[in-house]
């Protein structure tokens, strides 16, 4: 890489990256191993890519792990899932902590397992004050249930009607605090959003990459960077011709 694209390249990182962890079943399927598996598979990645973007001057990273429709799944999956996300804040927590990351949590926490709801707020409370990077992990979440949830609360706060711009809604999301997502990828070939980040989503770059995601490693990451850096954002507006 010449300097003149690193430059370029580091200009132009994503502050917030969000992933649709998606492929861990069929990244199982196509090793003959239970889809189980796939996501035990997919919860190692999850420590490589959190330090790669961490390296790469990510500010904030989100990760949707399960959405409000993979209720639909079959109990045993569910019940899976909720195990491995348990055990991953049992073994990476204190790493992550150490290493200055901050944990935050988007979706409904009720609706989980009590001792998994417990872990969570704790590895919150326990993080709160760090500052390298902001993880944000996606678990029991889904747009349409978090615009929902906004109209509840601002219709229990009595909101006046001519006082509801962008700025109010967006402090009415799980969201509140962060940036939009600029770059959001979603790993396995699938396009389509499936119920993610539908408020904050409508300027953000997409990229599709091939891989499942356990395959999506700090190499994939590179790539999707450096995709990102060379586009050009317009949000709808054009610059005068010179
Ligand atoms: C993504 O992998 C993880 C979750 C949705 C929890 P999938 O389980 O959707 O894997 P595929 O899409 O069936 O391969
Ligand atoms: C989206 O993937 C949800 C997560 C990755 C957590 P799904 O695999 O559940 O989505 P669909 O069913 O293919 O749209
Ligand atoms: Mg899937």
């Amino acid at each position: 890489m010449t300097n003149q694209e690193n430059t370029k390249e580091h200009n132009k990182v994503p502050k917030h990256v969000a992933i649709i962890m998606d492929g861990n079943g069929r990244w199982a399927k196509a090793r003959g191993l239970p889809r189980l598996a796939g996501h035990r598979a997919g919860t190692e990645n999850l420590r490589t890519i959190i330090r790669a973007s961490a390296k790469f001057g990510i500010e904030v990273l989100t990760l949707y792990a399960f959405s409000t429709e993979n209720w639909a799944r079959p109990k045993s999956e569910v019940t899976g899932l909720m195990h491995i996300l348990a055990d991953v804040i049992d073994r990476e927590l204190m790493e992550l902590h150490e290493e200055g990351a901050r944990l935050m949590h988007v979706g409904h926490l009720d609706g989980l397992p009590n001792n998994l709801q417990k872990k969570v707020r704790n590895a919150i409370e326990l993080t709160k004050d760090n500052k390298r990077i902001t993880i944000v992990i996606a678990f029991n979440y889904g747009g349409r249930d978090e615009i929902i949830n906004a109209i509840k609360n601002m219709i229990r706060d009595e909101v006046k009607p001519d006082n509801v711009d962008e700025e109010l809604v967006n402090n009415y999301m799980f969201t509140k605090s962060l940036p939009d997502p600029d770059l959001v990828i979603r790993t396995s070939g699938e396009q389509r959003t499936s119920n993610f980040l539908t408020w904050q989503t409508v300027y953000s770059e997409w990229y599709f990459p091939e891989v499942y995601w356990p395959d999506f490693n700090e190499e994939e990451l590179r790539k999707a960077l450096k995709n990102y850096a060379d586009r050009e954002r317009r949000f709808g507006g054009l610059k005068e011709e010179s």
